[in-house]
């Protein structure tokens, strides 16, 4: 995690955060956003799910994950024996790229910030990374996701685990599967590793 020192940092909370954030004009997505979406969940979660950014209905509801892919990751949840209101969800970037065109470096430098926050203040066990943007930013690699899913990864105090975004496999449906199996192995590591 980019200027990450993996020690945890006196507590800032997701409220200090989200205030920071304020109207955000740091980037050219806060012209065509209807709303940031700054993340949802438990401040306390062990599991903290990234994704890339909002689509369509996040934009209009200011909520992440409400859409057609937030249904499948309900679905994957439930595989790990989670359920919505104990984890917190969040994006790589806050404001939807018009068209849901991929995130661009320089939008995802302004915006890192925040989710390095929400992630000192959050300290989860484990974050798990929807796709390829998530996974790059957590785990600092240009590798692609086929390659690094299926296991458990370290770094520094986190476990992570890359996994394919909920969204690619509506279109992929042969990765659901894998996405499935994935799901699966995050609810055995969570049983195998009781909270502290
Ligand atoms: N896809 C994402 O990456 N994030 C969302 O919040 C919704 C869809």
């Amino acid at each position: 995690i980019p200027g990450h020192d993996h020690q945890r940092p006196q507590e800032v909370t997701l409220e200090e955060v989200r205030a920071v954030l304020g109207d955000c004009r740091l980037c050219p997505l806060c012209e065509t956003r209807h709303n940031i979406v700054f993340g949802v969940g438990n401040p306390n979660a062990r599991v903290m799910f990234v994704g890339e950014g909002p689509g369509k209905n996040e934009d209009l509801k200011g909520e992440p994950f409400v859409g057609a892919a937030g249904h499948n990751l309900d679905d994957l949840l439930a595989l790990a024996g989670l359920r919505r209101e104990d984890v917190y969800i969040a994006n790589v970037v806050k404001c939807r790229p018009p068209s849901n065109r991929n995130p661009r470096p320089e939008e995802i430098e302004a915006c890192s910030p925040f989710l390095r926050e929400q992630i000192r203040s959050i300290w989860p066990d484990v974050i798990v990374c929807l796709g390829n943007f998530a996974t790059h930013f957590v785990l600092r690699t240009e590798a692609g996701i086929t390659g690094l899913r299926g296991r458990m990864h370290q770094t520094g105090h986190f476990v992570v685990m890359p996994t394919f975004h909920p969204a690619a496999a509506l279109y992929h449906r042969e990765w659901q599967s894998y996405l499935d199996d994935d799901f699966r192995m995050l609810g055995r590591w969570l049983e195998e590793h009781p909270a502290s």
